[in-house]
Protein backbone atom coordinates (compact mmCIF):
# COMPACT_ATOMS: atom_id res chain seq x y z
CA UNK A 1 0.00 0.00 0.00
CA UNK A 2 1.31 2.98 -0.94
CA UNK A 3 1.52 6.27 1.56
CA UNK A 4 -1.29 7.96 -0.09
CA UNK A 5 -3.36 4.94 -0.11
CA UNK A 6 -2.24 4.69 3.55
CA UNK A 7 -3.59 8.56 3.99
CA UNK A 8 -6.97 7.93 2.22
CA UNK A 9 -8.34 5.41 4.39
CA UNK A 10 -7.88 7.41 7.01
CA UNK A 11 -8.92 10.12 5.35
CA UNK A 12 -12.27 10.62 7.04
CA UNK A 13 -12.72 10.82 10.95
CA UNK A 14 -15.31 9.16 12.81
CA UNK A 15 -17.76 11.89 14.29
CA UNK A 16 -16.05 12.30 17.83
CA UNK A 17 -12.62 12.79 15.68
CA UNK A 18 -13.33 16.55 14.29
CA UNK A 19 -11.49 18.50 16.33
CA UNK A 20 -13.91 20.50 19.07
CA UNK A 21 -12.52 24.12 17.40
CA UNK A 22 -13.80 22.86 14.07
CA UNK A 23 -16.89 20.83 14.96
CA UNK A 24 -20.33 22.58 12.77
CA UNK A 25 -22.33 24.82 15.94
CA UNK A 26 -25.76 24.41 16.27
CA UNK A 27 -27.10 26.25 13.54
CA UNK A 28 -30.53 28.42 14.38
CA UNK A 29 -30.56 29.54 10.12
CA UNK A 30 -31.91 26.77 8.28
CA UNK A 31 -34.60 27.27 5.77
CA UNK A 32 -34.07 30.88 6.63
CA UNK A 33 -34.50 33.64 3.75
CA UNK A 34 -35.13 37.17 3.54
CA UNK A 35 -38.03 39.04 1.62
CA UNK A 36 -38.90 42.98 2.07
CA UNK A 37 -36.47 43.12 5.61
CA UNK A 38 -38.43 39.91 6.65
CA UNK A 39 -36.90 37.06 7.88
CA UNK A 40 -38.25 33.91 7.56
CA UNK A 41 -38.49 29.63 7.70
CA UNK A 42 -39.42 28.47 4.51
CA UNK A 43 -41.34 25.66 4.75
CA UNK A 44 -40.41 23.64 2.21
CA UNK A 45 -36.43 22.66 2.58
CA UNK A 46 -33.94 20.96 0.93
CA UNK A 47 -30.64 19.18 3.20
CA UNK A 48 -27.37 20.32 2.46
CA UNK A 49 -24.76 17.50 2.92
CA UNK A 50 -20.94 18.09 3.65
CA UNK A 51 -18.00 16.69 0.89
CA UNK A 52 -16.00 16.56 4.46
CA UNK A 53 -17.31 13.02 4.95
CA UNK A 54 -17.37 10.98 8.52
CA UNK A 55 -17.37 7.72 9.34
CA UNK A 56 -20.21 5.25 10.12
CA UNK A 57 -19.79 1.99 10.43
CA UNK A 58 -16.02 2.24 8.56
CA UNK A 59 -18.11 3.91 5.52
CA UNK A 60 -17.14 7.49 4.72
CA UNK A 61 -21.02 9.29 4.22
CA UNK A 62 -21.51 12.71 3.82
CA UNK A 63 -23.06 14.29 6.83
CA UNK A 64 -25.91 16.32 6.55
CA UNK A 65 -24.93 19.78 8.02
CA UNK A 66 -28.01 22.25 7.56
CA UNK A 67 -31.27 22.44 5.47
CA UNK A 68 -31.57 25.03 2.83
CA UNK A 69 -34.51 26.55 1.90
CA UNK A 70 -36.60 25.66 -0.96
CA UNK A 71 -39.09 28.41 -2.48
CA UNK A 72 -41.72 28.19 -4.65
CA UNK A 73 -42.34 30.81 -7.60
CA UNK A 74 -44.86 32.37 -5.86
CA UNK A 75 -42.14 33.69 -2.98
CA UNK A 76 -39.44 34.48 -5.75
CA UNK A 77 -42.10 37.01 -6.81
CA UNK A 78 -42.99 38.37 -3.54
CA UNK A 79 -39.25 38.99 -3.27
CA UNK A 80 -39.38 40.80 -7.18
CA UNK A 81 -42.35 43.09 -5.99
CA UNK A 82 -40.45 43.63 -2.56
CA UNK A 83 -37.27 44.74 -4.42
CA UNK A 84 -39.74 46.43 -6.99
CA UNK A 85 -41.36 48.49 -4.25
CA UNK A 86 -38.03 49.45 -2.92
CA UNK A 87 -36.56 50.66 -6.22
CA UNK A 88 -40.16 52.52 -6.68
CA UNK A 89 -39.18 53.31 -10.05
CA UNK A 90 -36.17 55.35 -8.53
CA UNK A 91 -38.23 57.33 -6.29
CA UNK A 92 -37.67 54.61 -3.36
CA UNK A 93 -36.22 56.06 -0.34
CA UNK A 94 -32.94 53.79 -1.14
CA UNK A 95 -32.00 54.62 -4.59
CA UNK A 96 -32.77 59.22 -3.31
CA UNK A 97 -30.75 58.50 -0.73
CA UNK A 98 -28.02 60.80 -0.06
CA UNK A 99 -24.54 58.90 -1.08
CA UNK A 100 -23.22 59.73 2.68
CA UNK A 101 -26.31 58.23 4.34
CA UNK A 102 -26.13 54.57 1.62
CA UNK A 103 -22.07 54.43 2.23
CA UNK A 104 -22.63 54.62 5.84
CA UNK A 105 -25.58 51.50 6.16
CA UNK A 106 -23.03 49.45 4.02
CA UNK A 107 -20.36 50.26 6.67
CA UNK A 108 -22.62 49.43 9.16
CA UNK A 109 -23.43 45.92 7.68
CA UNK A 110 -19.53 45.48 7.44
CA UNK A 111 -19.10 46.03 11.14
CA UNK A 112 -21.86 43.64 11.88
CA UNK A 113 -20.71 41.00 10.30
CA UNK A 114 -16.90 41.25 11.30
CA UNK A 115 -18.19 39.04 14.07
CA UNK A 116 -19.34 36.40 12.00
CA UNK A 117 -15.65 35.69 10.21
CA UNK A 118 -15.26 31.99 11.80
CA UNK A 119 -19.01 31.07 11.21
CA UNK A 120 -19.22 32.28 8.38
CA UNK A 121 -15.63 30.11 7.52
CA UNK A 122 -17.04 26.85 9.66
CA UNK A 123 -19.70 26.59 7.23
CA UNK A 124 -17.65 27.48 4.17
CA UNK A 125 -15.37 24.47 5.32
CA UNK A 126 -18.24 22.35 5.72
CA UNK A 127 -20.27 22.85 2.46
CA UNK A 128 -17.69 23.48 -0.19
CA UNK A 129 -14.24 21.61 1.48
CA UNK A 130 -12.02 25.21 1.33
CA UNK A 131 -9.25 24.97 3.70
CA UNK A 132 -9.78 26.63 6.88
CA UNK A 133 -7.38 29.51 6.33
CA UNK A 134 -8.74 30.09 2.63
CA UNK A 135 -12.27 30.11 4.21
CA UNK A 136 -11.12 32.85 6.48
CA UNK A 137 -8.99 34.62 3.53
CA UNK A 138 -12.35 34.54 1.57
CA UNK A 139 -14.23 36.05 4.53
CA UNK A 140 -11.91 38.80 4.92
CA UNK A 141 -11.18 39.40 1.26
CA UNK A 142 -14.72 40.65 1.14
CA UNK A 143 -14.66 42.92 4.28
CA UNK A 144 -11.61 44.55 2.30
CA UNK A 145 -13.50 44.70 -0.99
CA UNK A 146 -16.08 46.08 1.15
CA UNK A 147 -14.00 48.93 2.35
CA UNK A 148 -12.13 49.93 -0.85
CA UNK A 149 -15.86 49.79 -2.58
CA UNK A 150 -16.60 52.44 -0.20
CA UNK A 151 -13.33 54.40 -0.57
CA UNK A 152 -13.68 54.52 -4.92
CA UNK A 153 -17.30 55.57 -4.03
CA UNK A 154 -16.28 58.46 -2.63
CA UNK A 155 -13.87 59.12 -4.67
CA UNK A 156 -16.40 58.84 -7.26
CA UNK A 157 -18.64 60.55 -5.67
CA UNK A 158 -15.39 63.83 -4.73
CA UNK A 159 -15.26 64.07 -8.89
CA UNK A 160 -18.72 64.11 -9.67
CA UNK A 161 -19.82 67.51 -7.25
CA UNK A 162 -19.21 69.97 -9.82
CA UNK A 163 -21.06 71.56 -12.29
CA UNK A 164 -19.31 71.92 -15.82
CA UNK A 165 -20.21 74.51 -18.49
CA UNK A 166 -19.63 73.87 -21.94
CA UNK A 167 -20.95 75.79 -25.20
CA UNK A 168 -23.64 77.88 -22.93
CA UNK A 169 -25.05 74.74 -20.85
CA UNK A 170 -23.92 74.32 -16.99
CA UNK A 171 -24.71 70.55 -16.24
CA UNK A 172 -23.74 68.42 -13.14
CA UNK A 173 -22.85 64.51 -14.06
CA UNK A 174 -23.38 61.65 -11.88
CA UNK A 175 -23.73 58.13 -11.95
CA UNK A 176 -26.93 56.90 -10.87
CA UNK A 177 -28.76 53.78 -10.50
CA UNK A 178 -30.38 51.54 -13.00
CA UNK A 179 -32.81 49.54 -10.53
CA UNK A 180 -33.50 46.04 -9.79
CA UNK A 181 -30.04 43.47 -9.79
CA UNK A 182 -30.39 39.72 -9.82
CA UNK A 183 -26.97 38.59 -8.00
CA UNK A 184 -25.82 34.84 -8.79
CA UNK A 185 -22.16 34.28 -7.51
CA UNK A 186 -20.80 30.56 -7.86
CA UNK A 187 -19.86 28.06 -5.47
CA UNK A 188 -16.72 28.53 -5.11
CA UNK A 189 -16.40 31.37 -4.14
CA UNK A 190 -19.91 31.84 -2.94
CA UNK A 191 -19.24 34.52 -0.16
CA UNK A 192 -17.10 36.87 -2.42
CA UNK A 193 -17.93 36.69 -5.59
CA UNK A 194 -21.55 37.35 -4.53
CA UNK A 195 -20.69 40.44 -2.77
CA UNK A 196 -18.28 41.89 -5.51
CA UNK A 197 -21.22 42.15 -7.43
CA UNK A 198 -23.97 42.81 -4.21
CA UNK A 199 -22.00 45.36 -2.38
CA UNK A 200 -21.06 47.31 -5.60
CA UNK A 201 -24.85 47.17 -6.84
CA UNK A 202 -26.56 48.33 -3.37
CA UNK A 203 -24.08 50.93 -2.67
CA UNK A 204 -24.91 52.74 -6.15
CA UNK A 205 -28.83 52.82 -5.07
CA UNK A 206 -30.29 49.77 -6.74
CA UNK A 207 -32.63 47.04 -5.09
CA UNK A 208 -31.13 43.56 -4.60
CA UNK A 209 -32.21 39.84 -5.25
CA UNK A 210 -29.46 37.38 -4.20
CA UNK A 211 -30.30 33.56 -5.21
CA UNK A 212 -27.54 31.77 -3.67
CA UNK A 213 -25.67 29.12 -5.40
CA UNK A 214 -26.78 25.16 -5.25
CA UNK A 215 -23.78 24.72 -2.91
CA UNK A 216 -22.43 27.38 -0.83
CA UNK A 217 -25.36 28.84 0.19
CA UNK A 218 -25.23 27.86 4.53
CA UNK A 219 -22.91 30.53 5.10
CA UNK A 220 -25.04 33.45 3.78
CA UNK A 221 -28.05 32.25 6.19
CA UNK A 222 -26.31 33.88 9.25
CA UNK A 223 -25.54 37.06 7.44
CA UNK A 224 -29.61 37.90 7.15
CA UNK A 225 -30.41 39.28 10.03
CA UNK A 226 -27.33 42.18 9.01
CA UNK A 227 -28.94 42.56 5.91
CA UNK A 228 -32.28 43.40 7.70
CA UNK A 229 -30.71 45.65 10.55
CA UNK A 230 -28.61 47.87 8.22
CA UNK A 231 -30.66 48.24 5.03
CA UNK A 232 -34.56 49.38 4.45
CA UNK A 233 -37.15 46.96 3.82
CA UNK A 234 -36.78 45.35 0.08
CA UNK A 235 -33.41 46.66 -0.97
CA UNK A 236 -31.38 43.64 -0.21
CA UNK A 237 -33.37 40.23 -0.72
CA UNK A 238 -32.10 36.69 -0.43
CA UNK A 239 -33.06 33.54 -1.37
CA UNK A 240 -32.91 29.90 -2.27
CA UNK A 241 -34.54 27.46 -4.90
CA UNK A 242 -34.20 25.59 -8.12
CA UNK A 243 -33.29 27.85 -11.00
CA UNK A 244 -36.34 27.34 -12.97
CA UNK A 245 -38.47 27.96 -9.90
CA UNK A 246 -36.86 31.47 -8.81
CA UNK A 247 -34.46 32.63 -11.46
CA UNK A 248 -36.44 32.08 -14.73
CA UNK A 249 -39.51 33.32 -13.68
CA UNK A 250 -37.39 37.01 -12.40
CA UNK A 251 -35.88 37.23 -15.92
CA UNK A 252 -39.19 36.45 -17.76
CA UNK A 253 -40.79 39.42 -15.81
CA UNK A 254 -38.94 41.63 -17.50
CA UNK A 255 -38.60 43.68 -14.46
CA UNK A 256 -34.76 42.90 -13.89
CA UNK A 257 -32.58 45.27 -14.83
CA UNK A 258 -29.43 44.47 -14.30
CA UNK A 259 -27.87 40.56 -14.09
CA UNK A 260 -24.89 40.17 -12.29
CA UNK A 261 -24.20 36.06 -13.10
CA UNK A 262 -21.15 34.04 -12.34
CA UNK A 263 -21.72 30.64 -13.41
CA UNK A 264 -21.37 28.57 -16.49
CA UNK A 265 -22.15 30.46 -20.13
CA UNK A 266 -24.53 27.84 -20.56
CA UNK A 267 -26.80 29.42 -17.67
CA UNK A 268 -25.88 32.97 -18.29
CA UNK A 269 -27.04 32.95 -22.22
CA UNK A 270 -30.22 31.12 -20.94
CA UNK A 271 -31.14 33.82 -18.41
CA UNK A 272 -30.06 36.24 -20.96
CA UNK A 273 -32.91 34.95 -23.70
CA UNK A 274 -35.12 34.87 -21.01
CA UNK A 275 -35.16 38.45 -20.65
CA UNK A 276 -38.10 40.32 -23.26
CA UNK A 277 -36.74 43.43 -23.24
CA UNK A 278 -33.07 42.41 -23.67
CA UNK A 279 -32.05 46.31 -24.68
CA UNK A 280 -33.40 46.83 -20.91
CA UNK A 281 -30.93 44.43 -19.30
CA UNK A 282 -27.46 45.22 -18.46
CA UNK A 283 -25.56 42.34 -17.88
CA UNK A 284 -22.69 41.61 -15.99
CA UNK A 285 -21.41 38.29 -16.24
CA UNK A 286 -18.44 35.84 -15.11
CA UNK A 287 -18.33 33.24 -17.05
CA UNK A 288 -16.14 29.58 -18.23
CA UNK A 289 -13.03 29.97 -18.81
CA UNK A 290 -9.55 27.72 -19.61
CA UNK A 291 -6.59 29.61 -19.09
CA UNK A 292 -3.86 28.14 -20.45
CA UNK A 293 -0.25 28.27 -19.32
CA UNK A 294 2.54 28.67 -22.09
CA UNK A 295 5.96 27.46 -21.35
CA UNK A 296 8.42 28.74 -23.67
CA UNK A 297 11.92 27.20 -24.20
CA UNK A 298 14.03 29.12 -22.14
CA UNK A 299 11.43 28.79 -19.01
CA UNK A 300 12.77 28.45 -15.67
CA UNK A 301 11.11 25.23 -15.28
CA UNK A 302 11.12 24.84 -11.53
CA UNK A 303 9.63 28.38 -11.55
CA UNK A 304 7.23 27.21 -13.97
CA UNK A 305 6.28 23.93 -12.19
CA UNK A 306 5.99 25.57 -8.92
CA UNK A 307 3.66 28.15 -10.57
CA UNK A 308 1.61 25.62 -12.79
CA UNK A 309 0.88 23.30 -9.96
CA UNK A 310 -0.20 26.01 -7.52
CA UNK A 311 -2.15 27.34 -10.29
CA UNK A 312 -3.73 24.43 -11.63
CA UNK A 313 -4.74 22.94 -8.03
CA UNK A 314 -4.99 25.77 -5.77
CA UNK A 315 -8.84 24.98 -4.57
CA UNK A 316 -8.28 21.56 -6.08
CA UNK A 317 -8.68 23.45 -9.55
CA UNK A 318 -12.05 24.66 -8.78
CA UNK A 319 -11.64 28.65 -9.57
CA UNK A 320 -12.50 30.17 -12.58
CA UNK A 321 -8.55 31.40 -13.13
CA UNK A 322 -7.19 28.33 -12.33
CA UNK A 323 -5.11 26.87 -15.09
CA UNK A 324 -6.70 24.49 -16.76
CA UNK A 325 -4.27 23.78 -19.87
CA UNK A 326 -0.30 23.61 -20.03
CA UNK A 327 1.29 24.62 -23.54
CA UNK A 328 5.10 23.12 -23.05
CA UNK A 329 7.70 22.75 -25.98
CA UNK A 330 8.13 19.06 -26.87
CA UNK A 331 11.96 18.52 -26.24
CA UNK A 332 11.29 19.89 -22.77
CA UNK A 333 8.24 18.19 -22.20
CA UNK A 334 9.91 15.36 -20.13
CA UNK A 335 11.73 17.62 -17.67
CA UNK A 336 8.63 20.08 -17.03
CA UNK A 337 6.72 16.24 -16.26
CA UNK A 338 9.31 15.63 -13.56
CA UNK A 339 9.21 18.49 -11.96
CA UNK A 340 4.78 18.87 -12.17
CA UNK A 341 4.78 15.20 -10.78
CA UNK A 342 7.16 15.25 -7.91
CA UNK A 343 5.43 18.67 -6.87
CA UNK A 344 2.13 16.97 -7.00
CA UNK A 345 3.01 13.64 -5.95
CA UNK A 346 4.07 15.96 -2.79
CA UNK A 347 1.09 18.05 -1.92
CA UNK A 348 -0.50 17.39 1.54
CA UNK A 349 -3.86 15.77 1.44
CA UNK A 350 -6.08 16.61 4.34
CA UNK A 351 -9.06 17.43 5.91
CA UNK A 352 -9.76 21.24 5.26
CA UNK A 353 -8.48 21.85 8.91
CA UNK A 354 -5.98 20.15 9.23
CA UNK A 355 -3.08 22.69 9.53
CA UNK A 356 -1.14 22.56 5.85
CA UNK A 357 -3.40 20.46 3.81
CA UNK A 358 -3.86 21.66 0.32
CA UNK A 359 -5.92 18.84 -1.71
CA UNK A 360 -9.30 18.39 -0.01
CA UNK A 361 -12.52 16.43 -0.58
CA UNK A 362 -14.60 18.11 -3.60
CA UNK A 363 -18.25 19.36 -3.32
CA UNK A 364 -20.03 18.34 -6.26
CA UNK A 365 -21.58 14.98 -6.01
CA UNK A 366 -20.51 12.99 -9.29
CA UNK A 367 -17.04 15.51 -9.70
CA UNK A 368 -14.67 12.01 -9.00
CA UNK A 369 -16.80 10.29 -11.68
CA UNK A 370 -16.68 13.52 -13.75
CA UNK A 371 -12.97 13.56 -13.70
CA UNK A 372 -12.15 9.71 -14.19
CA UNK A 373 -14.31 10.02 -17.62
CA UNK A 374 -12.40 12.80 -18.32
CA UNK A 375 -9.43 10.95 -17.96
CA UNK A 376 -10.39 7.70 -19.32
CA UNK A 377 -11.44 9.85 -22.58
CA UNK A 378 -7.71 11.34 -23.02
CA UNK A 379 -6.55 7.53 -21.85
CA UNK A 380 -8.44 6.05 -25.09
CA UNK A 381 -7.10 8.62 -27.44
CA UNK A 382 -3.74 8.03 -26.22
CA UNK A 383 -2.93 9.97 -23.25
CA UNK A 384 -1.33 8.39 -19.70
CA UNK A 385 -1.34 9.66 -16.23
CA UNK A 386 1.73 10.62 -15.75
CA UNK A 387 2.19 10.41 -11.79
CA UNK A 388 1.82 7.38 -9.97
CA UNK A 389 -1.03 8.67 -7.66
CA UNK A 390 -2.99 10.64 -9.81
CA UNK A 391 -6.66 9.86 -9.93
CA UNK A 392 -6.80 7.48 -6.55
CA UNK A 393 -10.05 8.53 -5.11
CA UNK A 394 -12.02 7.56 -2.47
CA UNK A 395 -15.78 8.76 -1.66
CA UNK A 396 -15.40 12.68 -1.82
CA UNK A 397 -11.50 12.64 -2.84
CA UNK A 398 -9.78 12.69 -5.79
CA UNK A 399 -5.86 13.05 -6.43
CA UNK A 400 -4.86 15.09 -9.15
CA UNK A 401 -4.14 13.64 -12.31
CA UNK A 402 -1.14 14.88 -14.88
CA UNK A 403 -2.39 13.87 -17.92
CA UNK A 404 -0.17 13.95 -20.68
CA UNK A 405 0.13 13.86 -23.87
CA UNK A 406 -3.07 15.99 -24.40
CA UNK A 407 -4.30 16.68 -28.16
CA UNK A 408 -6.63 18.25 -29.67
CA UNK A 409 -9.08 15.29 -30.52
CA UNK A 410 -9.27 14.91 -26.40
CA UNK A 411 -12.25 16.54 -24.40
CA UNK A 412 -9.61 17.91 -21.64
CA UNK A 413 -7.96 19.80 -24.59
CA UNK A 414 -11.37 21.59 -24.88
CA UNK A 415 -13.76 21.29 -21.73
CA UNK A 416 -12.87 23.20 -18.44
CA UNK A 417 -12.90 20.25 -16.15
CA UNK A 418 -12.79 22.86 -13.09
CA UNK A 419 -11.47 19.88 -10.86
CA UNK A 420 -7.54 19.03 -10.13
CA UNK A 421 -6.31 17.33 -13.52
CA UNK A 422 -3.63 18.79 -15.12
CA UNK A 423 -3.21 18.36 -19.07
CA UNK A 424 -0.14 18.91 -20.50
CA UNK A 425 -0.03 19.55 -24.70
CA UNK A 426 3.55 19.39 -26.21
CA UNK A 427 4.14 21.84 -29.10
CA UNK A 428 6.68 22.21 -31.42
CA UNK A 429 5.68 25.75 -32.93
CA UNK A 430 3.75 28.74 -31.88
CA UNK A 431 1.46 28.38 -34.62
CA UNK A 432 -0.46 25.51 -32.66
CA UNK A 433 -0.70 27.70 -29.69
CA UNK A 434 -2.27 29.86 -31.65
CA UNK A 435 -4.42 27.61 -33.28
CA UNK A 436 -5.40 26.84 -29.50
CA UNK A 437 -6.53 30.31 -28.86
CA UNK A 438 -8.14 30.70 -32.39
CA UNK A 439 -10.45 27.77 -31.94
CA UNK A 440 -10.60 28.42 -27.87
CA UNK A 441 -14.70 29.33 -26.91
CA UNK A 442 -12.95 30.87 -23.79
CA UNK A 443 -10.51 33.99 -23.67
CA UNK A 444 -10.02 34.98 -19.97
CA UNK A 445 -6.46 35.03 -18.92
CA UNK A 446 -2.89 32.82 -20.09
CA UNK A 447 -0.06 32.63 -18.30
CA UNK A 448 3.80 33.18 -19.72
CA UNK A 449 6.77 31.22 -18.83
CA UNK A 450 10.17 32.18 -20.47
CA UNK A 451 12.48 35.53 -20.67
CA UNK A 452 13.58 36.59 -23.79
CA UNK A 453 12.05 39.77 -24.39
CA UNK A 454 12.55 39.20 -28.64
CA UNK A 455 10.17 36.12 -27.90
CA UNK A 456 7.49 37.23 -25.50
CA UNK A 457 7.29 40.55 -26.56
CA UNK A 458 5.40 39.72 -30.02
CA UNK A 459 3.52 36.42 -28.23
CA UNK A 460 2.24 39.19 -25.86
CA UNK A 461 0.37 41.53 -28.50
CA UNK A 462 -1.33 38.58 -29.96
CA UNK A 463 -2.40 36.96 -26.23
CA UNK A 464 -3.33 40.48 -25.50
CA UNK A 465 -5.91 40.79 -28.50
CA UNK A 466 -7.16 36.90 -27.21
CA UNK A 467 -7.52 37.43 -23.23
CA UNK A 468 -8.04 40.00 -21.05
CA UNK A 469 -4.55 39.36 -18.26
CA UNK A 470 -1.67 37.89 -19.54
CA UNK A 471 0.73 36.63 -16.20
CA UNK A 472 3.81 36.70 -16.93
CA UNK A 473 6.06 33.99 -14.64
CA UNK A 474 2.95 33.51 -12.37
CA UNK A 475 0.00 32.17 -12.41
CA UNK A 476 -3.90 33.38 -13.23
CA UNK A 477 -5.42 35.04 -10.75
CA UNK A 478 -8.37 37.46 -10.24
CA UNK A 479 -6.68 39.49 -7.51
CA UNK A 480 -4.88 42.22 -6.38
CA UNK A 481 -9.35 43.32 -6.43
CA UNK A 482 -8.47 46.48 -7.81
CA UNK A 483 -7.50 45.09 -11.33
CA UNK A 484 -9.99 44.45 -14.06
CA UNK A 485 -11.22 41.24 -14.01
CA UNK A 486 -13.06 40.35 -17.11
CA UNK A 487 -13.04 38.09 -20.25
CA UNK A 488 -13.56 37.64 -24.20
CA UNK A 489 -15.86 35.36 -25.88
CA UNK A 490 -17.37 32.73 -23.65
CA UNK A 491 -15.78 33.80 -20.35
CA UNK A 492 -17.44 37.34 -19.64
CA UNK A 493 -19.50 40.43 -20.61
CA UNK A 494 -18.68 43.93 -18.26
CA UNK A 495 -15.90 43.90 -16.31
CA UNK A 496 -14.87 43.62 -12.39
CA UNK A 497 -13.20 45.47 -10.61
CA UNK A 498 -13.76 47.80 -6.94
CA UNK A 499 -13.94 50.69 -9.56
CA UNK A 500 -15.32 49.11 -12.86
CA UNK A 501 -18.00 47.49 -10.48
CA UNK A 502 -19.28 51.09 -9.41
CA UNK A 503 -20.18 51.54 -13.08
CA UNK A 504 -21.53 48.26 -14.20
CA UNK A 505 -24.46 49.02 -11.55
CA UNK A 506 -25.20 52.45 -12.35
CA UNK A 507 -25.55 54.84 -15.68
CA UNK A 508 -24.31 58.29 -15.86
CA UNK A 509 -27.36 60.68 -15.38
CA UNK A 510 -26.90 64.50 -15.47
CA UNK A 511 -28.95 67.92 -14.35
CA UNK A 512 -28.10 70.44 -17.55
CA UNK A 513 -29.85 74.08 -17.91
CA UNK A 514 -28.83 77.04 -20.07
CA UNK A 515 -26.14 79.08 -18.65
CA UNK A 516 -27.82 81.70 -18.03
CA UNK A 517 -28.61 84.13 -14.77
CA UNK A 518 -32.94 82.86 -13.97
CA UNK A 519 -30.91 79.47 -14.36
CA UNK A 520 -27.50 80.09 -12.34
CA UNK A 521 -30.22 81.50 -9.85
CA UNK A 522 -32.46 78.14 -9.52
CA UNK A 523 -28.92 75.87 -9.34
CA UNK A 524 -27.39 77.80 -6.60
CA UNK A 525 -30.19 77.73 -4.23
CA UNK A 526 -30.82 74.15 -4.68
CA UNK A 527 -26.85 73.40 -3.60
CA UNK A 528 -26.75 76.07 -1.04
CA UNK A 529 -30.13 74.69 0.26
CA UNK A 530 -29.30 71.19 0.10
CA UNK A 531 -32.92 70.35 -1.45
CA UNK A 532 -31.35 67.72 -3.67
CA UNK A 533 -29.32 64.78 -2.84
CA UNK A 534 -28.23 64.37 -6.75
CA UNK A 535 -27.20 68.22 -7.48
CA UNK A 536 -25.17 69.12 -4.70
CA UNK A 537 -21.43 70.35 -4.44
CA UNK A 538 -20.64 69.16 -1.29
CA UNK A 539 -18.39 65.94 -0.99
CA UNK A 540 -17.34 63.09 1.43
CA UNK A 541 -13.96 63.26 2.61
O1 LIG B 1 -13.41 31.47 -9.57
C1 LIG B 1 -12.97 32.55 -9.96
C2 LIG B 1 -12.41 33.52 -8.99
O2 LIG B 1 -12.74 34.83 -9.32
C3 LIG B 1 -10.96 33.40 -8.92
O3 LIG B 1 -10.44 34.29 -8.04
O4 LIG B 1 -8.09 34.14 -8.82
O5 LIG B 1 -8.64 35.09 -6.62
O6 LIG B 1 -8.89 32.65 -7.03
P1 LIG B 1 -8.93 34.02 -7.60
Amino acid sequence: MSSLDARLQSLFPKPEDVPAAHALRSFNEDGAFLVDGVISHAASRLPVTSPLCLLRDGRPERPLIGEAPHLSTQDALAALDAAARAWNNGRGAWPTMSVAARIERVEAFGQQIRPLRETVARLLMWEIGKTWPDALKEFDRTLEYIHDTVEALKELDRKGSRFEIEKGVVGMVRRAPLGVVLCMGPYNYPLNETFTTLIPALIMGNAAIVKLPRMGLLCHLPLLKAFADCFPAGVVNVLAGDGETISSPFMKSGRVDVLAFIGSSRVGDLLKHQHPKPHRLRSVLGLDAKNPAIVLEDADLDLAARECVRGALSFNGQRCTALKILFVPASRAEALLEKLCAQVEALPVGMPWEEGAFLTPLPETSKPERMAALVEDARRQGARVVNPNGGKTRATFYFPSVVYPVSAAMQLYHVEQFGPIIPVVPYRSLEELYSYFDQSPYGQQASVFGHDPAQIGPLLDGLANQVCRVNLNTQCQRGPDTFPFTGRKDSAEGTLSVSDALRVFSIRSMVAASYDKPSKQLLTDIVTGRSSHFLRTDYIL
